[in-house]
């Protein structure tokens, strides 16, 4: 059964499975497939991100098959691991095995070397706890020695131990991510526990930059907003921000949210890969917060440069950009100079906070006539004119964009006149010479 969905696997990770399986009989070192990627096989799921597990040192075998192979390494010494990088693309991890204590509660654990069993035994869930050997002919049997198969047919979230969530808060917000993607439930005994160690107040002493990633990953499912339901019934959400609540008008954001995004990718196919939809999201999320806990919060939790721009631009900048947008007789060039110097996300964000048609109608004219408009003329062109350069450039071809904008220059030769008027009327000239 295993070896089935195993060889259903894209060509070129089924071979990359049987080299390791080569290497492992070869030097008599036991590899195994864990996690997600175990998961996800026996779920039918399309999952090529594949963790293995060595019972010895994984950074060795790593790079023996890195040589063997001509595959890219990159090894994290201080955490045992190594990523290599097949010609074909794809990311693979090792791991040593390990066992894992706890010295505190929600501190990094200690970590030593281990078995499989160890390394099974400190995951998170049962569904996420089982493991196949990698043989040179193919893959053994399935090791699931906390029922995780059971559980997967019966749709249930389950811990391993009562302390999981103590050890590991952020293991609180993976759990209701599963349940939520899979359309799982969280086995009550495992709920129970969550429930405990919420009231321990285990998720405000939990490094803030490890729950930042479990909710930058929450945006990136299929359903967010699902997600985001259920952590408030579960924990509520002032663990983000204090006084963050479940906002009713979330929904329609998403949804208006993801119909903007589809919009922008059929009508600008070559620039969908320029949105992180997730960004935008988060924008929209975070958008009931007064800007100054939203800066507190983005500080706290250290999201990433370009996350953090976004979600702090929407929100200082919608409320004036669309009361000038949704005016009646908008220049062009003022539609550009507002909306230009915003990124996509923000944008369309904009116009799902916006309940203003003519606002939507003005996005749809940047995006689709003034953005990305370019001049003829270039800062040579000024420079041969005899015009000192510095700050002043920009400023004149700014004027000239505008008015290419507005539709008062088209070919080169009017961009020059045009050039030829504002220089002379500014007298920012170093000679006479004229254009
Ligand atoms: N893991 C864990 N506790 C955590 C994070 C991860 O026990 N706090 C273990 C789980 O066994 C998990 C594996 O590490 O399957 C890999 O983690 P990750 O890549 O984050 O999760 P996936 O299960 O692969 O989930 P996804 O499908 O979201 O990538």
């Amino acid at each position: 059964m295993l070896l089935k969905k195993i060889n259903e696997l894209p060509q070129s990770l089924l071979d990359f499975v049987l080299a390791v399986g080569r290497l492992s009989d070869l030097e008599k070192v036991p590899v195994y497939l864990v996690g997600g990627f175990v998961r996800d096989l026996m779920l039918e799921g399309k999952n090529f991100d594949m963790d293995f597990v060595v019972e010895g040192d994984a950074i060795l075998f790593a790079t023996q098959l890195a040589r063997t192979f001509s595959y890219k390494i990159l090894t994290h010494r201080r955490f045992g691991t190594a990523t290599l990088t097949g010609r074909e693309g794809f990311k693979v991890d090792f791991a040593s095995a390990r066992r894992e204590t706890y010295a505190a509660p929600a501190a990094l654990p200690n970590v030593t070397f281990g078995n499989i069993n160890d390394d099974l035994l400190r995951r998170d869930f049962t569904i996420n706890a089982m493991a196949i050997r990698v043989h040179a002919q193919g893959v053994g049997e399935l090791i699931d020695r906390a029922g995780g198969k059971k559980d997967l047919s019966e749709g249930i979230i389950r811990a391993l131990h009562d302390l999981s969530f103590i050890d590991d808060p952020t293991r609180i917000l993976r759990a209701v991510r599963f349940e939520q993607r899979f359309g799982f439930r969280i086995e009550k005994e495992t709920h129970t526990w969550i429930k405990r160690s919420v009231d321990d107040g285990v998720l405000c002493r939990v490094q803030k930059h490890r729950v930042r990633d479990e909710l930058v990953l929450m945006f990136k499912e299929k359903d967010p907003l699902k997600c985001f339901k259920r952590l408030h019934e579960i924990c509520g959400l002032s663990f983000i921000a204090p006084r963050f609540k479940f906002q009713n008008q979330w929904k329609a954001y998403f949804q208006a949210a993801s119909k903007r995004i589809s919009w922008f990718a059929e009508n600008f196919h070559y620039k969908k890969s320029h949105i992180e939809p997730h960004t935008m999201l988060m924008g929209l999320f975070f958008y009931c917060l007064p800007l100054g806990d939203l800066k507190k919060m983005m500080h706290s939790f250290a999201f990433h440069k370009h996350e953090t721009s976004r979600i702090i631009s929407l929100k200082s900048e919608f409320l004036k950009v669309h009361e000038e947008l949704r005016r009646k007789n908008v220049k062009a060039s003022r539609i550009y100079k507002l909306l230009e110097p915003l990124t996509y996300e923000v944008i369309l964000a904009m116009t799902v906070l916006s309940k203003n048609h003519l606002f939507f109608e003005r996005v749809k004219e940047f995006l689709f006539f003034y953005n990305g408009q370019r001049l003829h003329v270039k800062g040579e062109d000024l420079k041969a004119a005899g015009l000192t350069p510095g700050p002043m450039y920009k400023r004149i071809l700014n004027e000239l964009l505008s008015a290419k904008i507005d539709g008062e220059v088209n070919t080169r030769e009017e961009e020059l006149e045009f050039l030829k008027k504002m220089t002379h009327q500014h007298g920012c000239f170093k000679t006479t010479t004229v254009l």
